[in-house]
């Protein structure tokens, strides 16, 4: 894996965008289509409003969560409504929009059909993923209920319930993220740089996020 330090936030987002459009370009050059699985939270918007600028063959392009609130898409924690009010507009637009959630008061009652969704878009391009201070990846949340599906299970998508998350969670498995050809985790400010330099030196059952770290970008901002 490779760390990357950038001057600021908005180099570190409009220099992540660039590499990310090159990545699915060269895959729609050489397969026809390309698949990119982005993360939500309070992060990835500025990354977003670069992306959604950027001038490529969208069309071909199958876009994702890695992880879903099981929120209705009116709720502000949704992560589908900041993709569709951030990412899915503009240039960005034509992608093809692979949904995480559907209407249901729990996730298990949508999985199976949300997995069948999913399963056409594998292997994934481009996985870019968010991290948090408790050194979570995606929904995969250290403590959570069906941690070890995620981290080492068969399935592609794991409906679960963590001390750290405020609503049950949808979350692409390390199994599905680990098939994406580029791998990139976007992080700002000092307390996710310890928390991932703490992850370097422990199992993914502690640091969930170290299951995903093998070939992975990091990139990295300090403010
Ligand atoms: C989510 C995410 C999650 C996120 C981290 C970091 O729905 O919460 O997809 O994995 O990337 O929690 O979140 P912040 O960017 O808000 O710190």
């Amino acid at each position: 894996m490779i760390f990357v330090q950038y001057p600021n936030r908005d180099t570190l987002m409009a220099e992540l965008a660039d590499i990310i459009v090159g990545q699915l370009a060269v895959a729609i050059d050489k397969d026809g289509s390309a698949s990119l699985a982005v993360p939500g939270g309070t992060t990835p918007g500025p990354i977003f409003d670069v992306l959604c600028e950027a001038k490529l063959d969208w069309a071909r392009v199958s876009v994702m969560l890695t992880d879903e609130r099981w929120v209705p898409e009116t709720s502000d924690r949704s992560n589908t409504r900041l993709l569709r009010e951030r990412l899915l507009i503009k240039e960005a637009e034509p992608a093809t929009y692979v949904p995480l959630y559907a209407d249901a008061e729990r996730p298990e009652q949508k999985l199976p059909d949300l997995d069948a969704g999913l399963a056409a878009h594998l292997p994934l391009t481009v996985a870019l993923l968010g991290m948090g201070a408790d050194m979570h990846t995606a929904s995969i949340f250290p403590g959570a209920d069906k941690l070890s599906e995620a981290l080492s299970g068969d399935d592609n998508l794991v409906a679960m319930r963590a001390p750290g998350a405020l609503e049950p969670r949808i979350t692409l498995s390390a199994k599905a993220l680990n098939t994406a050809a580029h791998k990139h985790i976007l992080i700002v400010g000092p307390e996710k740089k310890s928390a991932y330099e703490q992850a370097l030196n422990l199992t993914p059952d502690l640091a969930p996020v170290a299951a995903i770290l093998s070939g992975t970008s990091v990139h990295w901002a300090e403010g």
